[in-house]
């Protein structure tokens, strides 16, 4: 597809999306979130910002909503990165899909305030003894993250929701050149129901069997690349359930998108090992083994740190293309 052709896919998209609520409120957060954390904020601050996106897009097929497809993803690889993140340094805009994992909650129970809480004498409650240390835990290290001005939340259910607010934070993060980074781990919704052609109440049952057609989503990895924030340090993932076609898939995107290292992972052993993808080559990276409870983050996040430190150093010394 030309240029021509896919800026006009995505100004369909946008002029047809619902305006997001709330969208002067998302861009003074952004904006004081990156003034804090920005290199020019005179507070010697200088952190390098990174937006994890996480979770699946959802994709209404009714205007007041009762159905909707939805993209597979627990949202614990955003969280978990989000944690590495904060622990090297980072400020992150962790924008994810309501209700997936949040950073600093993967070790409580699935349903913590009924799970890891009783009441106490009729009147105070407590913490269940066996969830205590998880508990402290998780409430010092987000609290730390967020008062810290660490750590700025923003979620999203639809692909409309998503798509504006990425470009909203992407426009905002332009200011950082680069030490901005994207790591785009949501699972984004590839085909959508334009929202005006869109049935506006619930579809009918006793009309007999649902015909319907999707359009294709426009892909926004190359303009968020190369006109939103052409400075910003960009990774993509990609996810497939076929290891035969896995890595070329991932290669294609590196090129056709322009992005710095394109993360792939098979739907099964995605918490094992990835395998990033950058024009040097491909590397193997998984979890250590040796130790209970170690991800696949941790030495994910460290690599991708190391090849943005050298980003940044060469961006800066003018010796690498944009
Ligand atoms: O959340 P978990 O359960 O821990 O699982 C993590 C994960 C498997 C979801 C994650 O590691 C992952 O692979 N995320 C990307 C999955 C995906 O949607 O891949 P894709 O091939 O559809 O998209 C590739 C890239 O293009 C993604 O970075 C996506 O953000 C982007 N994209 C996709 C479609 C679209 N219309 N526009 C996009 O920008």
């Amino acid at each position: 597809m030309d240029s021509a052709a896919l800026h006009e896919e995505i100004d369909s998209f946008f002029e047809s999306a619902p305006p997001l609520k709330d969208s002067s409120k998302v861009t003074d957060k952004l904006k004081q979130f990156i003034e804090f954390n920005s290199p020019s904020s005179g507070e010697g601050r200088g952190r390098r910002v990174v937006c994890v996106t996480s979770g699946g897009t959802t994709v209404p097929l009714e205007q007041r909503c009762v159905r909707y497809i939805d993209n597979f993803s627990s949202g614990n690889r955003g969280a978990a990165s989000t944690e590495y993140f904060i622990k090297a340094g980072y400020a992150v805009i962790f924008l994810y899909r309501r209700g997936t994992c949040q950073p600093y909650c993967r070790s409580l129970p699935e349903d913590p305030l009924l799970e890891c809480f009783e009441i106490a004498d009729d009147v105070d409650i407590q913490v269940r003894q066996p969830h205590s240390e998880a508990v402290k835990g998780a409430i010092r290290d987000h609290h730390a993250a967020v008062t810290g001005g660490l750590l700025l939340k923003l979620p999203f259910t639809t692909i409309f929701e998503y798509l504006q607010m990425l470009r909203i934070i992407a426009l905002s993060m332009r200011s950082l050149g680069p030490h901005a980074m994207f790591y785009l781990a949501a699972a984004v919704s590839d085909f959508y129901v334009p929202w005006k052609s869109m049935a506006e109440h619930k579809i009918q049952s006793a009309s007999g069997p649902l015909d319907m057609r999707l359009m294709q989503v426009p892909k926004m990895l190359l303009v968020l690349r190369t006109e939103w924030t052409p400075m910003a340090f960009c990774i993509s993932f990609k996810l497939e359930t076929d290891s035969k076609i896995l890595l070329e898939k991932a290669s294609t995107a590196l090129k056709k998108y322009k992005m710095h290292s394109v993360v792939a992972n098979e739907l099964l052993t995605r918490k094992e090992e990835v395998i990033v993808v950058t024009s040097g080559g491909n590397i193997l990276v998984h979890r250590d083994r040796t130790r209970t409870g170690s991800d696949v983050e941790d030495p994910l996040v460290e690599l991708l740190v190391d090849r943005h430190s050298t980003y940044i150093k060469t961006t800066s010394t003018g010796s690498l293309s944009k």
